[in-house]
Parts: structure tokens; C-alpha cells; sequence
């Protein structure tokens, strides 16, 4: 087993057009505005390796793949990217936020795509050896809400295009990882202003990640 990394760990999770990436850039300025030392990165990427996976994953039609065949390429990329990047900066004691991570998985392949729990947790296990977020903050939108917004920014990509049946699966997905793992993940509204939002994600690390 690996030493306990030194840094922490926080993941931004939810559906179409709930701002994470904004919020994701916030938080991370606001730690730094606080003096911690920040690493902000994103899934699928993150890293040169990660990110040429995702140029695939994302340049792609929804049908190249089977979904289970997707779920290998999400952890390969992110093996790639705790591997190059998240480990070592945890190591060096940094604060990583990072925009998407396994729930991802979880939520848009299994609970949307309907890949078998056990394939995820056996992809799981060998990519992550046993890493995990120290703080999950799932942002919270309905489908309908979330992917006006994402349309309305002229951001949709393949998943977005799937159709409101699969993402109201993949919310579904993300209120059911945050009710098992509540130690773990907050549920937030993001529905509320962003400034709101910003505030009650700082709160929430505050409280749950003290320094
Ligand atoms: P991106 O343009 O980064 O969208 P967003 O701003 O919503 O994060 O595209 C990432 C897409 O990939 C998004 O639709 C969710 C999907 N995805 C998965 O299906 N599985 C995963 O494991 C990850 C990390 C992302």
C-alpha cells in the first residue's frame, strides 16, 4: 500500500451545466487566495497522456465504443492522469481541485450507459489503488435546467447530445453516489447564483477539510 499522500483531494461532480468547471476555478482561486498551494485539472485529461484519450473519447461518436470499452478508456486516461499528475502533486503537499473523477464514471457508464457495477469497481481497483477524493462536492441541477444551460454556452459534446432520458439516469447516478458516501460528498444546489454556489462550496471545504 502506498504512504498516505500529504495534500487533499477535491472533486467536482455532477451533470451537464451545473458550473463546475466555473466553480472548480473559483475554489481554487479562493484556496490560493488563502495561501494553499493549488493545483486545479480536469477529467478526462489532465495530462498530456490523459488528454489525448480524451481528444478520442470526445472527437468520437456515441456508438464507437460499448460501454464498457469507454469505462477502460476513462480510467486508462485516468491512471494517466494520477500517475503524472494527481499523485505527485498530492505528494508535494498540494491542494488538487480537479473538474470530474471516477463518480464521473460511475454516474455517465454505469448508471447511464448501464455497464455492470463490477466492471467499474474492478477498473476501480487497478486504476486508483485504493485513492479516493478526500471531499466530493456534487453540484446539483435537473437534466432539463442543466443542459439549457450547457446549450445556451454553445458546450455540448457527445454525452450531452444522448438524449434526456440517459441524463436524468446520470442524475439519478450522482444523488445515489453522494446518499451512499456522505462522509465523502455534499450535495450542493446549483441552481442557486454562482456566487452561492461559490460560497457554500467554500463553506463546505472549510468545514469538512479543516487546515
Ligand atoms: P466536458 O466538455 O469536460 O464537459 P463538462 O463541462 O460537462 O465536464 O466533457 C466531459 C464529458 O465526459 C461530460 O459529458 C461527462 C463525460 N464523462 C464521462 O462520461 N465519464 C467520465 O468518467 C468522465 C470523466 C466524463
Amino acid at each position: 500500500m502506498r504512504q498516505p499522500p500529504r495534500g487533499r483531494f477535491i472533486t467536482l461532480e455532477g451533470g451537464e451545466g451545473g458550473g463546475k468547471s466555473t466553480q472548480a476555478r473559483l475554489l481554487a482561486a479562493a484556496l490560493a487566495g488563502r495561501g494553499l498551494p493549488v493545483l486545479r485539472t480536469r477529467e478526462p485529461g489532465g495530462s498530456p497522456g490523459a488528454e489525448a484519450v480524451r481528444g478520442l473519447l470526445l472527437g468520437q461518436a456515441v456508438a464507437r465504443w460499448d460501454g464498457v470499452a469507454e469505462c477502460m478508456l476513462h480510467f486508462a486516461a485516468r491512471r494517466e492522469h494520477l500517475a503524472a499528475t494527481i499523485r505527485p502533486a498530492l505528494e508535494a503537499g498540494l491542494w488538487v481541485v480537479c473538474d470530474r473523477f471516477a463518480d464521473s464514471t460511475l454516474a455517465y457508464q454505469c448508471f447511464g450507459q448501464g455497464v455492470p457495477r463490477a466492471a467499474f469497481e474492478a477498473l476501480a481497483g487497478v486504476a486508483l489503488e485504493g485513492l479516493r477524493p478526500d471531499l466530493t462536492l456534487v453540484l446539483d441541477i435537473a437534466p432539463e435546467q442543466g443542459l439549457q444551460r450547457a446549450e445556451a454556452r454553445g458546450d455540448t459534446n457527445r454525452y450531452e447530445a444522448l438524449g434526456l432520458a440517459f441524463h436524468h439516469r446520470v442524475h439519478q447516478g450522482f444523488r445515489a453516489i453522494a446518499a451512499a458516501e456522505p462522509d465523502r460528498c455534499a450535495l450542493l444546489d446549483a441552481t442557486l447564483p454562482m456566487a452561492q454556489v461559490a460560497a457554500a462550496i467554500l463553506a463546505t471545504v472549510q468545514a469538512r477539510l479543516p487546515r
